[in-house]
């Protein structure tokens, strides 16, 4: 969800005004989503490296995280929809992840739409604490190191139970993946939306929805395999 600072930038706005904005997006986009039927989805809403931002901005994130909790968990659970976080949860604030904790207990039973909120997350983050718990599981003499494979690796990612990611979009016009889901990225098709964060509406969702739906997705395969519904093993 890139974009939020220059969206301000440009109204001659501070910076936290655009994450405001960016807010509404948000919200606007978890509406589409269940109405299309999206099974998973999954924002980058603060990774491990914004905590180095200016400390007023990173305060009025958390302020923002914390109100949105309050007033939008009710209408969410109401919706179907999982709430989950993932990252690094313990370096927040107790009252803030208190709440986040809260959330992901109350609607845990949901299964219109796994929406997924990064936060203090990375990519590497992720890769590191799933190969921390196959160690530990190794030293415990519950596996055996020597056989330690993908999927027993897969298993342990903060998303292992939901089905493999599909699309990643970045707004903001970026061409970086900037750390977020970088195991889960192996086979995703990639948008880059020039849309600043806060204008990305449902009609940029389904341009970019299009635009995936028009790729061809070969796994490795070679295009007459995929187009003969070439059934060899993978
Ligand atoms: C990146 O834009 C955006 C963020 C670091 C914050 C994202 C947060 C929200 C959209 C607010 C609400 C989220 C939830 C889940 C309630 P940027 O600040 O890097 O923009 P820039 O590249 O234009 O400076």
């Amino acid at each position: 969800m890139d974009g939020n600072g220059r969206w301000a930038k440009q109204r001659h706005r501070p910076r936290t005004f655009g994450h405001r904005a960016g807010q509404k997006a948000v919200r606007a986009i978890i509406e589409a989503c269940l109405r299309r039927g999206i099974e998973a989805l999954t924002l980058f809403a603060f990774s491990s490296e914004n905590w180095q931002r200016p400390k007023d901005e990173v305060g009025a994130l958390m302020e923002l995280f914390l109100k949105a909790l309050d007033r939008e968990v009710g209408e969410l659970h109401g919706h179907g929809v999982r709430i989950r976080f993932i990252g690094e949860l313990a370096a927040f604030a107790p009252a803030l992840r208190e709440r986040m904790l809260a959330a992901m207990d109350k609607t845990t039973g949901n299964t219109k739409l796994a929406l997924n909120i990064a936060v203090n997350y990375g990519g590497r983050w992720d890769i590191a604490q799933a190969a921390r718990q196959v160690a530990q599981a190794a030293v415990r003499g519950e596996i055996d190191a020597t056989r330690i494979d993908e999927a027993q690796l897969g298993s342990h990612f903060a998303l292992a139970d939901l089905p493999p990611l599909d699309l990643f979009i970045r707004t903001g016009g970026e061409k970086r993946v900037s750390n977020f889901l970088l195991w889960q990225l192996a086979y995703a098709e990639l948008v880059f939306s020039d849309a600043l964060w806060p204008d990305f509406d449902a009609d940029h969702l389904d341009a970019a929805i299009a635009d995936f739906a028009a790729r061809e997705r070969r796994y490795g395969k070679t295009s007459a395999q995929v187009s003969s519904a070439y059934s060899g093993a993978h």
